[in-house]
C-alpha cells in the first residue's frame, strides 16, 4: 500500500502485518534510548486542521522514534485563513520534497484529495465523520494484546454511532478480523440507515447486550450534539447508556472497556469505570497508538529494517 486512507482497502493479512510490526516496535519504546534509525532522512508533514491530543502527539513521537524529520503544520496559523486552498497548500508543502503527509481535517474526503494532488504517501488521522483508520488499528492492537486474538470476540460499540469516524473504521476493521460487532445507541444517535454500518446486531438496550460482550467500546458523546436536543439529555444518557459502577455487574468477568478519548467523565463513563485497574484499557490504547503509527509509517515508507526486530 502507498496510503492509509480507508481501512476497508486493507485485508486481514495486511492488518495482521501492521499489528505484528507494531509489536516488534514495543522493544524500542521500552528501552532507555527510544530511537532507531529506520526512517532517517525521510520527512513527514503532520497537517492537523482540527484539534487533537492523542493522534497528533503519538504520530509525532512515532516519527521521532523512527528518526524521521517532522514538520507540524495546520490550523489557524497557516495561510488557509487567507483563503489558500487545500490543493495549493499541499502543493506548496510538496515543493520541500517531503515523503508523507498525515492529515486530520473536518471535511470527509480531505485525505483522498491530498493524495490526489500530492503524489506522496498519505495517512488519514481522522476526516470529518468518515474514517480514523489508525485509531481502529490501535484498538485492534490493544484488544489482541489482552485476548491474544480478535477473531470470534464479541465487541459492543456504544454511543454516538451516527456521527462517529471512529466507527467508520472500527466496524469494518473488526469485521475484516472476524469479530462479532453489536452497535448500541439511542435511536437519535443512530445513523438513518444503521444496516449500512455492517454490524452484526443493532440495539438500543445496553443492559441486555452487556452480559454477552468481551469488549465494551464506549464512544465520546459529543455534548454539542445533545445539548438542546429533545432526547436524550446528558443525565438521561448517563442513566441509560453510561457505563457505571452499577452497570459493571452485568459485564463478563474478563470483559474490558475501551474508549478512543477524550472521555466525558460522568457521561459515557463514570470515574470508577474509566480508571478501573483491570477493565479499563484506555491508557493502553494511547500507548498502542505510538506502536501502531510507527508500524504504519515504516510499512508505507519502506525504511531500513534497522531496529524493527530490535
Ligand atoms: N482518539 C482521538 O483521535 O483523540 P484526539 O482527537 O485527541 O487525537
Amino acid at each position: 500500500h502507498k496510503h492509509l486512507i480507508n481501512i476497508s482497502d486493507y485485508s486481514a493479512e495486511d492488518i495482521t502485518r501492521i499489528l505484528d510490526t507494531a509489536a516488534s516496535f514495543r522493544a524500542v519504546n521500552e528501552r532507555r534510548i527510544k530511537k532507531v534509525p529506520t526512517l532517517k532522512g525521510f520527512t513527514v508533514v503532520n497537517m492537523f486542521n482540527e484539534p487533537s491530543t492523542r493522534t497528533r502527539s503519538s504520530f509525532e513521537l512515532a516519527e521521532k522514534r523512527l528518526s524521521c524529520d517532522t514538520l507540524n503544520f495546520g490550523g489557524s496559523s497557516t495561510s488557509t485563513v487567507k483563503g489558500e486552498s487545500l490543493r495549493d497548500t499541499v502543493q506548496t508543502l510538496c515543493s520541500y520534497k517531503i515523503d508523507a503527509i498525515v492529515v486530520r481535517d473536518k471535511h470527509a474526503g480531505a485525505p483522498r484529495k491530498v493524495a490526489d494532488v500530492s503524489g506522496v504517501s498519505v495517512i488519514c488521522a481522522g476526516d470529518g465523520k468518515h474514517q480514523h483508520p489508525t485509531q481502529a488499528l490501535l484498538d485492534l492492537y490493544t484488544i489482541r494484546e489482552r485476548f491474544g486474538r480478535i477473531e470470534g470476540l464479541r465487541v459492543g460499540i456504544v454511543g454516538d454511532i451516527g456521527h462517529s469516524r471512529v466507527c467508520g473504521s472500527l466496524i469494518p476493521a473488526l469485521k475484516i478480523m472476524g469479530a462479532h460487532v453489536t452497535v448500541i445507541a439511542p435511536p437519535t444517535l443512530m445513523p438513518a440507515a444503521p444496516e449500512i454500518l455492517g454490524a452484526d446486531e443493532i440495539t438500543c438496550d445496553l443492559d441486555a447486550a452487556l452480559p454477552e460482550l468481551d469488549v465494551v467500546y464506549m464512544l465520546r458523546i459529543q455534548r454539542e450534539r445533545l445539548e438542546g436536543a429533545p432526547y436524550p439529555s446528558l443525565r438521561e444518557y448517563n442513566l441509560l447508556f453510561g457505563l457505571t459502577e452499577e452497570r459493571e455487574k452485568l459485564m463478563r468477568p474478563e470483559a474490558i472497556v475501551c474508549h478512543p478519548g477524550p472521555v466525558n467523565r460522568g457521561v459515557e463513563l463514570d470515574d470508577y469505570m474509566c480508571d478501573h485497574p483491570q477493565r479499563s484499557v484506555i491508557l493502553d490504547q494511547v500507548y498502542s497508538g505510538v506502536l501502531v503509527r510507527m508500524a504504519v509509517l515504516y510499512l508505507l515508507l519502506g525504511g531500513t529494517d534497522n531496529g524493527v526486530d530490535a
